[in-house]
């Protein structure tokens, strides 16, 4: 029998358990079995029906759930009010009531369509995290955050809709291709890097291992990166203060995405804006110099070194100055201080930043 860690996430009535190990999809139907009578939606993408539906419905029928599958386009395009207005009349004509669960199988994109979903039909539903990639098992499918995209921006329509339940299966990263992996591994840094050493020193050390999908390597990794990003989310649910540190490397980062027409991966810009904004860290007088250097090796040692050819600085600058957080002209920037620790600067000007972002790209 595979092992199993548990993360939980203490958010009172809203509290949850996150499950981490190898072939938990075989086990859901033992793990989160039906209460008598219940209906639940498997909402995924073609791709990852392909790959993992078959066993996640199998174990799921076993529990007891009376199950019912849709299945939305692959791609970014699928966090689209229309798709999420679709998926709302098909549950309203296949009869799901309040009682009914919703569980979302597949990377980032399905999590937040499907927790958005959840989050509007019948003013709430309950629903379960079935995340698929590095990305979303390590930050995208932990916390609450759902959302669509409109043509004006990202996640521009959304909720703080907590699930009832995450299973992450480490072994479903076996058919997951490098580079998605890398782009999971920019996020998992980041924790490491705002608020554990140790977890950054075991990066260093196992990155063969972790690279191999060693199931060992895999679940000690998640389950501490899990309890990092939970230990933050708890003391601000809502993202209006130290959540905000989960944004390291993600304005610059941001900004990078939207200069290579998205051509990019988000984790792989994240390393970018990562090294970028603890450069300028380092110019502040915040954070040391080998600090820095650690941090960019270990991100290169990830296959995460920066190639900008892609970006055009002229579109980031202006996404840069477009961007939320600078509009509003409060910008609290998160800065790595040293390996492990971060804290959020006020004093950071706009000018500053654009550097950084120009000297990056
Ligand atoms: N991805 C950052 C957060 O959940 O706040």
């Amino acid at each position: 029998m595979n092992s199993l860690s548990k993360v939980h996430v203490p958010l009172g009535p809203d509290a949850y358990d996150i499950s981490i190990g190898g072939s938990i999809h075989q086990r859901l139907g033992e793990l989160y079995p039906a209460p008598p009578g219940s209906r639940a939606a498997l909402i995924t993408s073609d791709n990852i029906a392909q790959l993992h539906a078959a066993t996640v419905r199998e174990s799921l029928c076993s529990g007891g759930w009376d199950l019912e599958m849709f299945v939305v386009a692959d791609g970014e395009a699928a966090k689209d009010l229309a798709v999420a207005g679709d998926l709302c009349r098909r549950l309203a004509q296949s009869g799901f009531d309040r009682g009914a669960v919703i569980f979302a199988l597949g990377g980032g994109v399905i999590g937040d369509l499907a927790g958005f979903v959840a989050a509007i039909y019948l003013r709430g539903i309950a629903f379960v995290q079935l995340p698929t990639t590095l990305l979303a098992q390590a930050d995208a499918g932990v916390g609450g955050k759902v959302a669509v995209d409109l043509p004006e921006g990202k996640n521009l329509i959304g909720a703080f809709h907590q699930p009832d339940a995450v299973f992450i299966d480490t072994s479903v990263l076996g058919t997951l291709p490098d580079r998605y992996l890398r782009s999971g591994m920019a996020e998992v840094i980041k924790h490491a890097a705002i608020a554990d050493e140790e977890l950054f020193g075991f990066i260093e050390e196992n990155m063969e291992r972790i690279y191999a999908r060693d199931p060992e390597a895999l679940q000690h990794l998640l389950t501490r990166n899990c309890q990092i990003k939970v230990d933050i989310v708890i003391q601000d649910p809502r993202d209006t203060g130290v959540r905000g540190l989960l944004n390291l490397g993600h304005t610059v980062g941001h900004a990078v995405e939207a200069g290579a027409h998205w051509a990019i991966h988000h984790g792989e810009a994240v390393a970018i804006g990562m090294v970028a904004e603890t450069r300028l860290a380092v110019e502040l007088g915040i954070c040391g110099e080998g600090d820095l250097e650690r941090l960019v090796a270990l991100l290169a040692a990830a296959g995460l070194s920066a190639d900008t050819s892609a970006v055009d600085t002229k579109v980031a600058t202006a996404a840069l100055r477009r961007d939320k957080k600078i509009a509003r002209e409060t910008l609290r920037l998160p800065l790595m201080t040293r390996i492990g620790k971060a804290e959020l600067f006020e004093t950071v000007s706009i000018e500053q930043l654009e550097a950084a972002l120009a000297n990056a790209v």
